[in-house]
């Protein structure tokens, strides 16, 4: 899934003319969450992990007015003069980038004419952020090529925030995040509440991370995400009739009983419940893997997809297939859904010398129950959003 500068730049040049004038070149790669899922827009705790597959971005400077949005993921050309605020189109992948470049102009930062053209390889919709991964690549580039010299923190922020207001997805801070600070090799232990982070060392000895993609059209994400986040803020106001808190991750399992006894509504209660027994079992597993118990953090792997499934309902048959079915086969040390739900993809810790057998036989049986076709990865933990090649250097 790796790719190709070579045929990216001769496509810009296609697109674009001019091979005096060299573009600059970009990377951002996607993420994939191990646990803490649905925790990070409560303040609580995520562990995701960058990966070594993401997008990659030309991008050149023009004295035009004019933004030129190309990508080898999505036909058709999109141009759109540079102003001082940017409106979203319906449906267009160019609400990401231009979201971005929205936010920078917010900000006072102002894009000169660019012309630019991204290749992704990740998968569109499969909740490996391919869309925090454009955001981050755009903000870099902005970044780089304004001169306006924003940390990494920034930029993460601008990118959530173009997400939330410019796309409609009312996401936290964690995809932007993880594609933003991801390191090599590591997993990030991220406090959504306080932005403090770590990074820990993801050392899997003889096991694999192994993603599978349930390849489920998803639909209704957005609307079913920001569904679950009032949710959790309704979860909030009746918990703070009694005891005022400003999120769910301030309670810990030993305030559980608070929900029977302050929440009504037993779905506003279930969602509630999973929020907080996961940001539990995420600091469980951070410990878990720092001291090399990685059969403790696959258990809890497998906790937090049945809570995802029973308690906070954004599973679904695919999802369930694949994990309930996976567990079943040799090797499996935990496999639970991951990012945002409703279809996407799986995250399992497989022992090497299993590998191959699980894909054979997961592909089988999933393909039989589901009628769908399931993709396999299998990652690399890569770094974060950077720029690789200046204008004027030659690969
Ligand atoms: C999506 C969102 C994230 C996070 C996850 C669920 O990926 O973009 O902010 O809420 O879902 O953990």
């Amino acid at each position: 899934m790796k790719a190709d500068i070579n045929y990216l730049k001769e496509e810009f040049f296609r697109l674009y003319g001019d091979r005096e004038r060299e573009p600059v070149l970009f990377y951002s790669p996607g993420r994939v969450n191990l646990i803490g899922e649905h925790t990070d827009y409560n303040g609580g705790y995520v562990f995701p992990c960058a990966l070594d597959f993401g997008t990659t971005l030309l991008v050149r400077q023009t004295d035009t007015a004019e933004l030129r949005l190309n990508s080898l993921n999505f036909p058709g050309e999109v141009i759109i003069p540079v102003a001082l605020n940017y409106l979203p189109v319906p449906k267009s992948w160019t609400n990401y980038p231009v979201g971005v470049i929205n936010e920078f102009a917010r900000n006072g930062i102002r894009a000169h004419g660019m012309e630019m053209l991204f290749m992704g390889d990740i998968p569109n919709g499969a909740g490996l952020s391919s869309s925090a991964s454009i955001e981050m690549v755009t903000a870099v580039a902005m970044n780089e090529l304004t001169g306006a010299g924003l940390e990494m923190m920034e930029m993460v922020k601008m990118s959530q925030k173009a997400e939330n207001g410019f796309v409609g997805m009312n996401c936290g801070i964690m995809d932007q995040f993880a594609v933003g600070f991801g390191r090599k090799g590591h997993a990030i232990n991220l406090n959504c509440d306080t932005l403090e982070y770590r990074y820990a060392p993801l050392n899997l000895g003889d096991r694999r991370l192994v993603i599978t993609n349930t390849n489920k059209q998803r639909g209704l994400t957005n609307s079913k995400y920001n569904e679950r986040r009032s949710e959790c803020d309704r979860a909030v106001e009746l918990i703070s009739i009694h005891r005022p808190i400003r999120h769910l991750s301030e309670l810990t399992v030993a305030d559980l009983w608070m929900l029977d006894s302050y929440i009504d509504d037993p779905v506003v209660r279930k969602r509630a419940r999973h929020v907080i027994t996961e940001n539990d079992r995420t600091l469980d597993a951070i410990r878990a893997l720092e001291s090399n118990d990685i059969e403790l953090f696959g258990k809890l792997m497998n906790e937090s997809h049945d809570s995802l499934c029973h308690d906070y309902e954004v599973t679904g048959m695919e999802l369930d297939t694949l994990v309930y079915e996976g567990r079943k086969l040799p090797g499996v040390i935990g496999t639970r859904m991951t990012g945002a739900g409703f279809g996407g993809c799986t995250v399992s810790i497989v022992e090497s010398r299993h590998v191959d057998k699980f894909m054979e036989r997961l592909s089988e049986i999933y393909t039989h129950k589901s009628g769908l076709v399931a993709e396999f990865y299998l990652p690399g933990i890569g770094d974060g959003a950077r720029i690789m090649q200046a204008a004027g250097s030659r690969q």
